[in-house]
């Protein structure tokens, strides 16, 4: 039996595809590299010294869907397959609402077609949109999401509640990832922002590598204590771990739709990963302060509690550990 995982060549999906031959199970990657590269399936495999099979399709075509659920005993999925940037998803709200929305609705109806009911879904805290508290937990209110991309995560939850709803023999677990960074400690998977980054660690390395001239912090006015952003970065080899446990949760338990936040439960403002990142690697960060960014928040952290006494998982990796494997990864 195997693991099914759209996207999984991407950022996310590339560790816990990892993690996953490392625990032993036998994965199926498709991937269509519109945000990926093939080189990663190798990288993978040299990592684990373990093989798999890989089809090169875009998930929401269902006939070559079909096909993969008929020619593999297929026990699980776990979505990887979302377009993640919040600034493109602005500009181009139907490719996004097309390829996370449709697709994972294509993607489900065949699983169903094919008595497939065990879904991990990577969902976000931007589906917490201004957050009512924090730290936040997986009670807070969500919605008032401020882009295609977060309305996507959000709609989807929604979207698992009401399948769930319809017919519990399904086992569905919603992660609601913090900010990941890092990479693999083998500097060999990573992330690959296309073009200049919108997220912090990876403008961080290209400044700190001299491919970018300057960080522009975004704001210094925030109620926060050094008047930037507070964020909860979380190593994403910690991140991948969590679907493991997820997984192993489902696999014991099954028979419910559950919630869980991803995160350390430690916030960290945007100076302060400036001056982990000069300590963790001996680089220097020039940056200028700038306007705040549209639709950024002042805070965002999790209460990571529930993972922890449902899952048995925490985040392990430190700052220190982020800032170097990023660093790594971008000098390889
Ligand atoms: N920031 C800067 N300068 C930059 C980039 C970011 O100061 O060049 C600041 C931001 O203002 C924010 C913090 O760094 O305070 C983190 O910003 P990111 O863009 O790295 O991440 P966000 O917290 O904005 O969250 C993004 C998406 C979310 C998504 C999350 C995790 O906006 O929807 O990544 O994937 F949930």
């Amino acid at each position: 039996m195997a693991i099914l995982l759209p996207g999984g060549a991407g950022f996310i999906g590339s560790h816990t595809a990892v993690e996953l031959l490392n625990d032993g199970k036998e994965i199926i990657i498709i991937d269509n590299f519109s945000n990926s590269k093939p080189e990663v399936l190798n990288a993978i495999k040299k990592i684990t010294g373990k093989e798999f099979k890989f089809y090169e399709m875009d998930y929401a075509d269902r006939q070559k869907l079909e096909k993969v659920f008929e020619e593999n005993q297929i026990e699980a999925v776990l979505n990887f397959a979302g377009y993640k940037a919040v600034g493109e998803s602005v500009q181009k709200p139907i490719e996004y609402y097309t390829n996370n929305i449709s697709g994972c609705l294509v993607l489900l109806d065949v699983m169903r077609k094919y008595g497939v009911k065990k879904f991990i879904f990577s969902s976000s805290a931007t589906v917490y949109g201004e957050p009512e508290k924090i730290p936040l937990t997986e009670e807070c209110k969500t919605g008032g999401t401020t882009n295609p991309y977060g309305t996507t995560k959000l709609f989807i939850e929604q979207i698992l509640k009401d399948i769930y709803k319809s017919d519990n023999t399904w086992d569905i677990c919603i992660l609601r990832y913090f900010n990941p960074v890092g990479a693999h400690e083998s500097g060999l998977i990573g992330e690959e922002p296309q073009g200049i980054p919108n997220n912090l660690m990876p403008y961080i390395v290209r400044v700190a590598a001299g491919q970018l001239k300057e960080l522009s912090v975004f704001g210094n006015d925030y109620n926060t204590p050094d008047g930037t952003g507070v964020r909860d970065y979380i190593h994403v080899v910690d991140l991948a771990k969590g679907h493991i446990k997820a997984l192993e949760k489902l696999d014991k338990e099954g028979k419910g739709l559950f919630i869980y936040n991803l995160g350390t439960g430690t916030g960290y403002s945007v100076l302060d990963m400036v001056k982990a990142f000069e300590r963790a690697t001996g680089m220097n960060v020039p940056y200028k302060i700038a306007p705040r960014r549209e639709g950024d928040i002042a805070t965002c952290y999790a209460d990571p509690k529930k993972a922890k006494e449902e899952l048995g998982w925490i985040a392990e990796k430190t700052l220190d550990d982020m800032c170097k494997d990023s660093w790594n990864y971008l000098k390889n």
